[in-house]
């Protein structure tokens, strides 16, 4: 794989290589490597856990993340994303992890000579961020085929729903998006349903959060509203499939898309995603930079 930028062109065999790896990985199965292997971390947008854990799983690969900070660099001065690009390059980086507001920033950078891994690009793709709850799902399911899933929440302005969406039709499951009418995605191609209605039947409720960075008018809902309409709650808790799982990509809205009581109750996954995280991006690590020698 030269680049990782979005599931779009993922088929079957990549995306259950790197799930099978992820897993071998976390029961604690590889290799870090013994020559040196140089990373930068360039985050244009905030983030806990992409960031902390793409380091951690650097640092059990042995990888060296070169320290840069977007803040205090001379993207200030006006330097260009390709040119700041290029320099890493130039000294000595064998890839680039990156994040960035602009929709496919990527694009922008096919003369580098390295690898990039996108952590996510506006309401793009976030394509780690959905190898971390493909492998969640298996080691849950042990397959993808059949399987209901429901994504529901801000989906115009997902990154996740996007790129989660993609990966799992192929991989067999049946999608469906439920989402407030002003955050309906009209472009995207999986079908509505009603929370309600679905949750019944539903294997995996994947929430999403309510992305106030992203929307150009405040939100007309209380939090108590939307997570009476939209949200998860303990009367929708109660009505969900025997083995069925709750996930959210996190940061969590508490109290808004899932109740607080209900963030670390038996149905929910979300911490063990953030965990899987850390081994989903060891894999890619590995399927970027090659095999350990
Ligand atoms: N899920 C996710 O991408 O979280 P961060 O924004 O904290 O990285």
């Amino acid at each position: 794989m030269d680049n990782l930028l979005s599931m779009e062109h993922m088929d079957e065999e990549e995306v259950m290589r790197l799930i099978r790896r992820a897993l071998e990985m976390k029961a604690g199965n590889y290799m870090p490597y013994q020559e040196p292997r140089y990373i930068a971390n360039l985050f244009f947008e905030n983030s806990t856990r992409t960031k902390t854990s793409f380091e951690m799983a650097e640092l059990k690969m042995n990888v060296t993340s070169i320290p840069f900070d977007v803040n205090y660099s001379s993207v200030s001065k006006g330097e260009t994303l390709y040119d700041t690009c290029k320099t890493l390059e130039s000294l000595g980086a064998d890839a680039l992890v990156i994040r960035h507001s602009e929709m496919e920033y990527y694009g922008q950078l096919t003369g580098l000579g390295i690898p990039v891994i996108n952590a996510g690009d506006g309401s793009g793709s976030h394509p780690t961020q959905s190898l971390l709850d493909l492998m969640t799902i298996y080691e849950r399911f042990g397959t993808f085929r059949g399987l209901n899933i429901v994504i529901a929440g801000d989906i115009v302005h997902s990154r996740v729903a996007h790129s989660n969406q993609q990966a799992l039709e192929r991989l067999g499951a049946d999608v469906r998006f439920a989402a407030p009418p002003e955050w309906v995605d009209h472009d995207a191609a999986a079908p509505y349903t009603e929370l309600d209605e679905a949750i019944g039947n539903a294997d995996v409720i994947m929430l999403l959060r309510v992305q106030h960075e992203r929307h150009d008018v405040a939100a007309k809902f209380t939090k108590e509203d939307y997570n009476r309409e939209y949200g998860m709650n303990p009367a929708r808790y109660g009505r969900m499939k025997e083995g069925a799982i709750i996930m959210h990509p996190a940061p969590v809205n508490r109290g808004v898309e899932i109740s607080e009581e209900l963030v670390e109750s038996e149905r929910s996954v979300i911490f063990e995603q953030m965990r899987n995280g850390v081994f989903a991006r060891m894999s890619v690590l590995q399927e970027i930079l090659g095999s350990v020698e």
